[in-house]
């Protein structure tokens, strides 16, 4: 007869199971942990799913056909797209209209239900962890303010940064546009998801990731985020214990000047990034 103390032990192999990242199980064709890219035929999309591949099963969605996309669906329609939830153990919600400077009507018809249709397929489906791509501009407004003001600007003068004050992920969310509340919305829904269904999400506010993969104009030098770090942060994020039930993180590399706080990503998830974009000032 099966006893209470074996019942609890049964439920705890099945949450120990249910939760390990890295577990072998058999899952889809190879066997390997199951990740779904939305947004995968973007910038970031084609950096992780070609990264990616050698260690999980990649499988690549997007509103638009192209090389890494398997489905070709649209996030902002929820029936259209939840079907390719089924079987993932993990999925890396990109999709959306990515411009800083996308309109309302862009965020409240695409990225706005993009985002909540990924967490509730993700729900529906049983997936184990969801890292959703917000921004940096949920605390886009704090660039208005000094020292910020003038470390964007590039106006070094009189500011040292080892004694710069770096902003926390718990800082109060300053939104600078459209695009940064929705991404505001996308953090509040993930912490919804997490604490309402037990769904694990990150959230990363990602710095800046270009095709270049180095800085552009003056800012990136502080918010420059390089393929490499980019794709250790996301193989963090996958990794993470299952302990690691909902967090914020900023995705900036280890540049000098960068005025976001890493600290609880080295800590949380053993997110170590190895470049600063100062090696490519003249
Ligand atoms: N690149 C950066 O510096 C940066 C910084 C902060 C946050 N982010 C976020 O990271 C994610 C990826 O950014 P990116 O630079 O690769 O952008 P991108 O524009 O290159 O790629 C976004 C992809 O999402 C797809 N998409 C948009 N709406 C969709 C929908 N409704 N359904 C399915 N697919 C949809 C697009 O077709 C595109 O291929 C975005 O969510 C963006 O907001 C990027």
């Amino acid at each position: 007869m099966l006893t209470a103390l074996d019942s609890f032990r049964t439920t705890l192999g099945e949450f120990a199971s249910r939760f390990s990242m890295r577990a072998e199980r058999p899952v889809g064709h190879t066997g390997r942990t199951q990740v779904l890219v939305t947004g995968a035929g973007g910038t970031i999309g084609r950096i992780l799913t070609g990264a990616l591949s050698d260690e999980y099963a990649v499988h690549g969605l997007d509103a638009k056909a192209g090389p890494g996309v398997q489905w070709a669906r649209d996030m902002a329609k929820l029936r259209r797209a939840e079907g390719v939830f089924e079987g993932m153990d993990a999925v890396i919600d990109l999709a959306a209209d990515a411009s800083v400077s996308a309109s309302w009507k862009s965020v409240r018809q695409n990225n706005i239900p993009a985002t909540l249709n990924a967490f509730e397929a993700a729900r529906k489906a049983g997936v184990r962890r969801v890292i959703f791509a917000s921004s940096n501009h949920v605390v886009g407004m704090y660039e208005r303010d000094e020292p910020y003001a003038s470390v964007v600007a590039g106006a070094y003068d009189g500011l040292d940064p080892v004694a710069l004050h770096r902003l926390g992920a718990d800082v109060a969310i300053r939104p600078d546009g459209p695009y940064g509340v929705g991404k505001a919305f996308g953090e509040a829904a993930a912490r919804y998801y997490a604490e309402m269904y037990g769904l694990s999400v990150i959230c990363l506010r990602i710095g800046t990731v270009n095709a270049a993969n180095r800085p552009t104009n003056t800012r990136q030098f502080a918010t420059l985020l390089t393929h490499r770090d980019l794709v250790h942060l996301v193989r963090c994020c996958l990794a993470a214990p299952e302990s690691v039930r909902f967090g914020v993180f900023y995705g900036v590399s280890a540049n000098t000047w960068r005025f976001w706080d890493i600290d609880d990503a080295r800590e949380t998830i053993g997110y170590r990034p190895q470049d600063d974009a100062e090696r490519w000032r003249s």
